[in-house]
C-alpha cells in the first residue's frame, strides 16, 4: 500500500492505548508511529455521510445529510451515528455566517446562550466577504474568502461523524497561525500545531499544561498567509477536545449537543474580535475605581489584620483602591454570613470607603444544607432553586467549602479526611432559573442592608469563585447514578479521565431548568454554570449598591464578558507564570473579556522579592490589577517587603494611575465597539510577520507598548519594535523601529513605549482613584512621521449604571481632535491659561504643575464636554503635552 504522509493522517482512535487489533476492528489503517502524538491508527476511508436535496439561495444553503449504511465504519463513533442530519448555512452578515448541523427529526440539546443575530439573513450577495460550497460525496463544507480565494474552512475529511455522544468534525486550516481556545495555560499565544490535543470542560483546575481550567471558550482566530484574519466559534457546551496537526488541520470532538459554527471574516484581527463580540455581546463597562490597584489574600485572620494592611499601604503612600476579603470573613465559610472574627468588618468597610477606597467580597455558589438557622438555604428550598436529581426531584448534595456547625477542626488532617469529617452537604443554585436570580438578589441585598446596620457590609463588587461548579468530592452524596453520562463512551482529553466527568464537580445527571422551563442535564450545561451566574450576579450587585460595580468570575463561557471580568485563577509564585499571564490576557481579549489579570506575585507558594517586584511591574499593566495569595503563604503585598520594594511599587502604580484615563477609554471602546484592551502586537501590525509570534510584550490599545522583564536576574529585556515611531515613556528617546532591541531594565524599571501618532489622556496620580479623579489632566501627544497625532477620551462619573450603555455612548464620547504641527485644528480660540510647554525629560516638574482641577462639571452627572487645547511643540522632542480645559 501507498504510505500516507503522516501529516495527512486523521486519528481514528482518539482514546488511550490504541493497538493494531483495536484499530483493525474499527476498519482503520495502522502504522506504528514512533512519536506518541502522531496517530498510529488513522482513517483510510472517507466519511460516511453524503448530501441530498441541496438548496442554494441568496441567503444560504439547506441540505440533508444521509448516512451511507454501507460505509458506516465499525467504531462509528462510540454510539450509532444518526442517519439523517440537516445542514443549514446562513449568510447573516457580509462578514459573518453560521453553519449548523443537527438532527432535525429528534430535538437535541442546544446551547441556551443568546447571540445577537440579525433578524433576517442577507439576501444580496454583492458585498459578502465569503463564498460557501458544499461537497456532496463525501460530505464537506468549504468556506472561501472572496477577495483572495483562500479556503479558510474545508471539512471534506474522513473524520466527520455525528452520533448521540460522539460528534467529530475536522477542517483543513489556512495556515499554521491559530490563536485561542480555552481555558488553558498555553505555553505560547500561537498554537503549536504539532499534534496537540486540548480538552475543554470547566473545572477547578489550577493552570497546568494540557489540563482544562475554569472557563470554556471554543473560539479561535486564524491568520491566513497574507495576514487576513478570521474567527470561528463552535457554539457547543458539551465536554470536548480539539486536536491540532501540522497538515494544518483541526479536529473537534464533542460528546453532545449539535454542531453550530459561527465564522467571522475580519479581515483584520481587531475586526475579528469586534465582529465576534458583536455576535456574543460586548464586554462590560467596569467602574473607574476598579482600574485602581487591589489587594487580597486568602487567610486574613480577622478584620484588624485587614485594617492594619490598609494603614500600612496608606503610610507607604502606595496606590490602593480596592481591598478584598476572601472566604475568611464568613462564618464557617457560609455565604451571606459574617464570622465573629470579622465583626468589625462593616465598620472598617465604611471607614475605608469614606477615605476613597472600595471593597469587594467573595461569594461561592454552593449553599450549605446542614444549618439549623440559615435563611439562604431555607428560602432557596422554598423557592425551589437548587439543582436536583432527575428521578426523585430531590436536591442533589455535594460538598464544597462550608463547615458543619459544632465541629472541632483538626487542620492537620489530610484534605480528604477534613472533607469527610467537617464539610457540610451543600446544594447548587440553578442560576438558569428566574427564581434563582430573585433569590440571589435578596440574599445579596441582605448582606448589603442587614436589618442590623452594624452588620451591613457595604461592598462595591463581587468576586464569584468556584463556579465551574467546583466540589471537594467527585459527584454527589450517595454517589452518582448514571454511568453513561458520568463516564461517557468517549472521554475527551481532560485530565483525570479515570474519574470521569465528575472530577471535583457534581453528577452529570443533575437536573437544571432553563428560563423557559425546559429541563437540562448538568451533562450538557455544566460548562455554562459560571456563565449562568454572571448576569444574576451583576443584577444583584447593582440592585444592592445602585452603582455600576464589578463582578470578577472564575468560570466563563462566550458572552460572559457582557457581565463579568475574569482573573486567571490559582497560579503559582513562579517565574514562568509572568509570561503565561500575558498569554492568558491576550486569549481573553479574543474571548471578549477585557477586564482580566492574574494574581500578582502568585497565588500558591511563597513569593520571592525579585519575582514579586517584576510581577508588580507587569501587574501594573493588567486591566484587573490585584495582588492575591493562598492561605498559609507569606505576605506579598507591596507594604510587606522593604522600603525599596515600596518605592518600586509606588512608582509603577503611579504610572498606571497617570494613564488610567487612557485605560478607561480603552475599556469603554471595548464595551462600545468590541476592540481589545490588552492587545497582541499582531492586532496592530499584522503586515509584519514578526509580530505573529510575539507574546512576551503586549499593547494597551493601539498606543502603549509594554515590555516587561519575565526572567529572574535579568537586567535587560529584548523587545520588538514594529514599524512605527516609538517614544520611551521615561526618557523621550525615540528611534527603535522594525527591530529587536536590547533594552536596559534595572530592577526598578519597566520598559514602556508610546507609539507616534497617538494622543494619550492622563491625570496626575493619587492614592486612590477617588482622589486622582480630582487632579489635573493632560494629554501626551506623540507625533508620528507626518507630525500628526490623534486620540480621544471617554469620561463619565465612573460609577453610574448604564452611563456607558451602548445607546448613550456617542453622547459621552469625547473627541480630542487631531494634532498636527503645533496646534489642534479648529482650535483658534485663545484661552486665559497660558499653556505650559512641558519638557518631557522633566517629569517631576510635570507632575508638580498645577493646572485647573477636574472634574467640577462632572460630579454625579454625565456631561457632554468638548475640549479646547493649546499646544506647543518642542521640536527636539517631537512631542508635547498640553492642557485641556473644560469648555
Ligand atoms: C479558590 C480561588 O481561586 C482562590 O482565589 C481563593 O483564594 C480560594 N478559592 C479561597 O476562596
Amino acid at each position: 500500500t501507498l504510505k500516507m504522509n503522516v501529516n495527512e493522517r486523521f486519528d481514528c482512535y482518539p482514546g488511550p492505548n490504541a493497538t493494531l487489533e483495536k484499530c483493525q476492528q474499527l476498519g482503520c489503517s495502522w502504522e506504528e508511529s514512533t512519536d506518541p502524538d502522531i496517530p498510529s491508527c488513522y482513517y483510510s476511508s472517507s466519511n460516511p455521510y453524503l448530501v441530498e436535496n441541496i438548496d442554494y439561495s441568496d441567503s444560504g444553503i439547506v441540505a440533508t445529510l444521509n448516512l451511507d449504511d454501507s460505509r458506516v465504519r465499525a467504531n462509528e463513533a462510540y454510539t450509532a451515528p444518526i442517519s439523517t442530519l440537516r445542514l443549514e448555512v446562513k449568510y447573516h452578515l457580509n462578514n459573518m455566517l453560521q453553519f449548523k448541523i443537527y438532527d432535525y427529526q429528534n430535538s437535541r440539546y442546544e446551547v441556551p446562550v443568546p447571540l445577537n443575530l440579525p433578524s433576517s439573513p442577507l439576501n444580496s450577495s454583492q458585498e459578502r466577504l465569503y463564498d460557501v460550497s458544499v461537497q456532496i460525496k463525501p460530505f464537506g463544507i468549504q468556506v472561501r474568502r472572496r477577495s483572495t480565494g483562500t479556503v479558510i474552512w474545508n471539512s471534506a475529511l474522513p473524520t466527520f461523524t455525528f452520533s448521540d455522544m460522539f460528534i467529530q468534525i475536522s477542517t483543513r486550516l489556512a495556515s499554521q497561525y491559530i490563536y485561542g481556545f480555552g481555558e488553558h495555560e498555553h505555553p505560547n499565544f500561537r498554537h503549536n500545531m504539532s499534534w496537540h490535543t486540548w480538552g475543554m470542560f470547566t473545572r477547578d483546575q489550577p493552570p497546568t499544561y494540557k489540563l482544562n481550567s475554569y472557563g470554556f471558550h471554543p473560539f479561535y482566530m486564524g491568520l491566513e498567509e497574507d495576514g487576513n484574519a478570521h474567527g470561528v466559534l463552535l457554539l457547543n457546551s458539551n465536554a470536548m477536545d480539539v486536536t491540532f496537526q501540522p497538515t494544518p488541520a483541526l479536529t473537534y470532538r464533542t460528546i453532545g449537543g449539535i454542531l453550530d459554527f459561527y465564522m467571522v471574516l475580519g479581515p483584520t484581527p481587531e475586526l475579528v474580535v469586534q465582529e465576534y463580540t458583536q455576535l456574543i455581546g460586548r464586554p462590560v463597562m467596569p467602574p473607574y475605581w476598579s482600574l485602581g490597584f487591589q489587594l487580597c489574600r486568602y487567610g486574613y485572620a480577622n478584620d484588624s489584620e485587614v485594617s492594619q494592611l490598609v494603614e500600612e499601604m496608606k503610610a507607604a503612600r502606595i496606590p490602593h483602591d480596592v481591598q478584598y476579603v476572601d472566604i475568611d470573613y464568613m462564618e464557617r465559610n457560609l455565604d451571606f454570613t459574617l464570622s465573629p472574627r470579622f465583626a468589625g468588618l462593616p465598620d472598617l468597610v465604611n471607614r475605608i470607603k469614606a477615605d476613597g477606597m472600595r471593597f469587594i467580597i467573595i461569594l461561592d455558589p454552593a449553599i450549605s444544607a446542614n444549618e439549623t438557622n440559615y435563611p439562604a438555604f431555607t428560602r432557596g428550598v422554598e423557592q425551589d432553586i437548587f439543582v436536583q436529581w432527575p428521578d426523585t426531584k430531590e436536591i442533589l448534595y455535594s460538598k464544597v467549602w462550608s463547615f458543619l456547625p459544632n465541629v472541632q477542626i483538626n487542620e492537620s488532617l489530610p484534605h480528604e479526611d477534613q472533607v469527610e469529617n467537617y464539610v457540610s452537604h451543600c446544594a447548587f443554585p440553578d442560576f438558569f432559573r428566574n427564581a434563582t436570580t430573585e433569590w440571589y438578589k435578596k440574599e445579596i441585598a441582605e448582606v448589603y442592608n442587614n436589618s442590623d446596620p452594624s452588620k451591613s457590609l457595604k461592598f462595591d463588587g463581587l468576586w464569584t469563585d468556584m463556579n465551574e461548579p467546583a466540589a471537594f468530592m467527585n459527584g454527589a452524596m450517595g454517589g452518582c447514578r448514571d454511568d453513561l453520562l458520568n463516564y461517557p463512551p468517549y472521554m475527551p482529553h481532560l485530565g483525570y479521565r479515570d474519574v470521569g466527568l465528575i472530577y471535583k464537580t457534581p453528577c452529570m445527571e443533575g437536573l437544571h431548568y432553563l428560563p423557559d422551563g425546559t429541563p437540562a442535564r448538568h451533562f450538557d450545561v455544566h460548562s455554562l454554570y459560571g456563565w449562568s451566574q454572571a448576569r444574576p450576579s451583576l443584577v444583584a450587585l447593582q440592585a444592592a449598591t445602585q452603582e455600576r460595580g464589578i463582578i470578577i468570575s472564575r468560570s466563563t463561557y462566550p458572552s460572559s464578558g457582557r457581565w463579568v471580568g475574569h482573573w486567571l485563577g490559582d497560579n503559582t509564585a513562579a517565574w514562568d507564570q509572568l509570561h503565561k499571564s500575558i498569554i492568558g490576557m491576550m486569549e481573553f481579549s479574543l474571548f471578549g473579556i477585557s477586564y482580566t489579570g492574574a494574581d500578582i506575585c502568585g497565588f500558591f507558594k511563597d513569593s520571592q522579592y525579585e519575582l514579586c517586584v517584576r510581577w508588580m511591574q507587569l501587574g501594573a499593566f493588567y486591566p484587573f490589577s490585584r495582588n492575591h495569595n493562598e492561605k498559609g503563604t507569606r505576605r506579598q503585598d507591596p507594604a510587606s517587603w522593604d522600603e525599596a520594594f515600596e518605592d518600586m511599587s509606588r512608582n509603577v502604580l503611579n504610572i498606571r494611575y497617570t494613564l488610567l484615563p487612557y485605560l478607561y477609554t480603552l475599556l469603554h471602546d471595548a464595551h462600545a465597539d468590541g476592540s481589545t484592551v490588552v492587545r497582541p502586537l499582531l492586532h496592530e501590525f499584522v503586515a509584519d510577520r514578526n509580530t505573529w509570534d510575539i507574546d512576551e510584550q503586549f499593547l494597551w490599545g493601539p498606543a502603549l507598548l509594554i515590555s516587561p522583564v519575565l526572567r529572574e536576574n535579568d537586567r535587560s529585556v529584548v523587545a520588538y519594535f514594529p514599524d512605527a515611531r516609538w517614544y520611551d515613556y521615561h526618557t523621550v528617546n525615540t528611534g527603535f523601529r522594525k527591530q529587536f532591541q536590547n533594552l536596559s531594565a534595572p530592577l526598578d524599571h519597566i520598559n514602556l513605549h508610546i507609539r507616534g501618532g497617538y494622543i494619550l489622556p492622563w491625570q496626575l496620580p493619587a492614592r486612590t482613584t477617588a482622589y486622582s479623579r480630582l487632579n489635573a489632566m493632560g494629554l501626551t501627544v506623540a507625533l508620528d512621521d507626518a507630525q500628526s497625532a490623534a486620540g480621544h477620551l471617554y469620561w463619565d462619573d465612573g460609577v453610574r449604571i448604564g452611563t456607558a450603555s451602548p445607546s448613550s455612548l456617542h453622547q459621552t464620547l469625547l473627541w480630542l481632535g487631531t494634532a498636527k504641527g503645533g496646534s489642534i485644528p479648529g482650535d483658534t480660540q485663545a484661552d486665559n491659561t497660558k499653556p505650559k510647554d512641558v519638557n518631557w525629560g522633566e517629569r517631576e516638574q510635570t507632575l508638580g504643575w498645577k493646572g485647573w482641577t477636574w472634574p467640577r462639571p462632572f460630579r454625579g452627572d454625565r456631561s457632554e464636554l468638548t475640549f479646547r487645547g493649546k499646544t506647543e511643540v518642542k521640536p527636539a522632542d517631537q512631542r508635547y503635552r498640553n492642557v485641556i480645559l473644560p469648555d
